[in-house]
């Protein structure tokens, strides 16, 4: 009788509409965190992949909640948020410190930190230790390091500890000093063949994915084509399998960089600049605080 009466109600529900099989409804469940493996059922499905900076936890709040796929807390704070020319002198102290506060803000992001340049060139062992502090210290989910088969040996011994990592090719800037310039990379064919290889390389060592930064695009469709994990370009043209651009760029809190590559999807500075104008103004005027704004 109860098992008749349970058929029924079900019967009813499925019609209502309001009864979904377990199968079904796993399914439709809204991601709650995206992971490597979302990123590679993303490529398999033809689904682009938006990645974009933080390096605090306010910022990276406002572009978790608006439901970016990966943030990345780049050694790019070195020029944005510490006014260096390069990369180069953000210490890995400093990283962990801007990657512990985008952590307590991410809710669903993937959370990727640079290792900054000098904690795993040359060195796997340091490259792990490294490593390990970032994903101990911050409690971020993956590590980004430049470079093809120079750091090989630093990339496998990373993943040996089940630490995921996210290769980048192409403009590497921490070989900026290498290259003179920040101009496009792989034009010629030797560079470009070696690209190719290098992306091979680390996928075939277990690398989840591969940011490829200002190449020609033609380059980055072959590469992304050729392999199974993701692609995410910046300046490489639109055929990767997601795109990444410094949030400081898009918004234009940076001003004087408008590379061709960046979209600027607002312009902060001027509305941070009137603001403060207007605040400076009221102050000065004895407007601020009126009234309704003490105790
Ligand atoms: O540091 C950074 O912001 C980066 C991106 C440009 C990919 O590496």
């Amino acid at each position: 009788m109860v098992a008749w009466y349970s058929f029924v109600t079900i019967f009813i529900l499925y019609f209502h509409g309001s009864f979904q099989p377990f199968t079904t409804m796993s399914v439709q469940k809204e991601i709650k965190r995206v992971t490597t493996h979302t990123l590679h059922e993303f490529k398999a499905k033809g689904t682009k992949i938006a990645m974009l900076t933080s390096y605090d936890f306010s910022m990276a709040g406002i572009v978790d909640q608006a439901g970016i796929d990966v943030i990345l807390v780049g050694d790019s704070a070195s020029n944005v948020m510490a006014g260096h020319e390069t990369t180069l002198p953000i210490t890995l102290d400093q990283m962990i410190y801007h990657a512990s506060s985008v952590v307590r803000a991410v809710q669903r992001a993937l959370v990727v930190v640079d290792l900054p340049f000098g904690s795993y060139q040359g060195n796997s062992r340091l490259a792990l230790e490294s490593s390990i502090r970032i994903m101990k210290e911050s409690g971020a989910h993956a590590v980004k390091l430049e470079g093809g088969s120079e750091i090989r040996e630093s990339v496998e011994r990373i993943l040996t500890a089940g630490i995921p990592v996210m290769g980048h090719l192409g403009l590497t800037p921490q070989s900026i000093y290498k290259f003179g310039t920040y101009n496009v990379r792989a034009k010629e064919e030797a560079e470009a063949q070696k690209l190719k290889e290098d992306a091979l390389l680390l996928e075939k060592i277990g690398c989840f994915a591969i940011v490829l930064e200002k190449i020609p695009a033609q380059l980055a469709k072959t590469v992304s084509t050729s392999l199974q994990i993701p692609t995410i370009g910046i300046g490489a043209g639109p055929e990767t399998d997601g795109q990444v651009l410094v949030l400081h760029d898009m918004l234009g809190i940076n001003k004087e960089f408008r590379p061709r590559f960046v979209r600027r999807y607002a312009e902060l500075a001027d509305v941070m600049h009137n603001a403060v104008s207007s605040y400076i103004a009221d102050v000065k005027s004895r407007d601020f605080p009126n009234s309704g704004e003490m105790y």
